[in-house]
């Protein structure tokens, strides 16, 4: 079949068939910016995602901590709960994504979701990139990187095996936003602020702000460039702390532009603040877009750029991962 939801009619004829759509219960763990946004996608998008399946994805469960907090998309009645063994021993429920951040605990409960025999997605990146290496193989992690880029996909399955050399991009979205906002003549304070309304900012600022967010990106593709396992430890990584909007606005004199750019080859894991000519690629990127080049044999350089960061962006991967996981 080569279109997933198509089938064969006859040698050289595929057709979608026209069925009702089959139900599949899903559960998030957490609700937050992404978990919030991964539902309202599924309900605003019902009828073109079934349409384009046969299935429809229902969230069925959430997992928060606190069902009384305001929340700008509420769940349905009932969905909301605070047990996750609640979730756990719900057989109708195949596939669950993990969109609640932290170590530990997340760790401990998709091992327990796999040991029941669910799928699993998630966009954690912090986890992936310290304690999470034998994962990779075993759940989707689309959401984990670059919000909307399919560059998972495009490393593992889009390339010939080994083939990749070098990979280099933007890889926060706070951060490019708040470079790009202050050479437009924000100050670094106001561009916080309006990174943190659209919810592009992680719960602790610093992640983003000290390069640490895009220090678990760049080991978590490096991994999956090259094969071997890289975690945190093993990235050399700087932020734009100490950058305000006087720097940017001195580079931007001299026809430059900084980036928070990160670097992986075989050798080394680097994420650097870089001064790019204004016509390079990275230093075009506005808001809180993201970049990646990956340079290799045969395809030579690829350029994928793209929304990095918010929840309707990230939840675009994490929905691709849920039907991907359920076909
Ligand atoms: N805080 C992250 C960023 C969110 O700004 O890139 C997406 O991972």
């Amino acid at each position: 079949m080569p279109i997933p939801g198509w089938m064969r009619a006859s040698e050289d004829k595929y057709v979608r068939p026209v069925t009702t759509p089959r139900d599949v219960p899903v559960a998030l763990l957490g609700y937050g910016a992404v978990g919030s946004a991964v539902d309202r996608h599924l309900r605003r998008h019902q009828g073109e995602l079934a349409a384009a399946t046969g299935l429809r994805l229902r969230v069925v469960h959430a997992l928060v901590r606190d069902l009384t907090k305001e929340r700008a998309y509420p769940a349905l009645d009932g969905v909301l709960t605070t047990s996750f063994e609640r979730i756990l021993g719900d057989g109708q429920v195949v596939a669950v994504a993990e969109l609640m951040g932290g170590i530990d605990t997340s760790r401990r409960y998709i091992d327990l979701l796999l040991g029941r025999g669910k799928q699993v997605a998630t966009a954690n990146k912090q986890l992936l990139a310290t304690d999470g290496h034998d994962l990779l193989g075993r759940v989707r992690i689309g959401g984990s990187v670059c919000g909307a880029i399919p560059l998972v996909e495009t490393l593992v399955r889009g390339l010939p095996p080994g083939a990749c050399t070098r990979v280099s991009g933007v890889v926060n979205g706070t951060t490019n936003f708040l470079l790009a906002r202050m050479e437009s003549g924000s100050s670094r304070a106001e561009a916080l602020e309006e990174a943190r309304r659209r919810r592009y900012v992680e719960r602790d600022p610093t992640e983003d702000l000290s390069g640490a967010d895009a220090a678990a990106k760049m080991a978590i593709i490096a991994t999956l460039a090259f094969g071997d396992p890289v975690t945190l430890d093993d990235v050399a990584f700087e932020g734009i702390d100490q950058l305000d909007e006087h720097a940017v606005r001195e580079a931007q004199s001299r026809g430059k532009a900084l980036r928070l750019v990160g670097i992986a080859t075989r050798r080394e894991v680097t994420v650097k603040v870089t001064e790019l000519d204004a016509s390079h690629p990275f230093a075009l990127l506005c808001d809180a877009d993201n970049a990646v080049l990956l340079e290799g044999t045969g395809f030579r350089q690829l350029l994928l750029a793209g929304p990095g960061a918010g929840g309707e962006e990230t939840a675009s991967a994490v929905v691709a991962d849920l039907f991907e996981l359920v076909r």
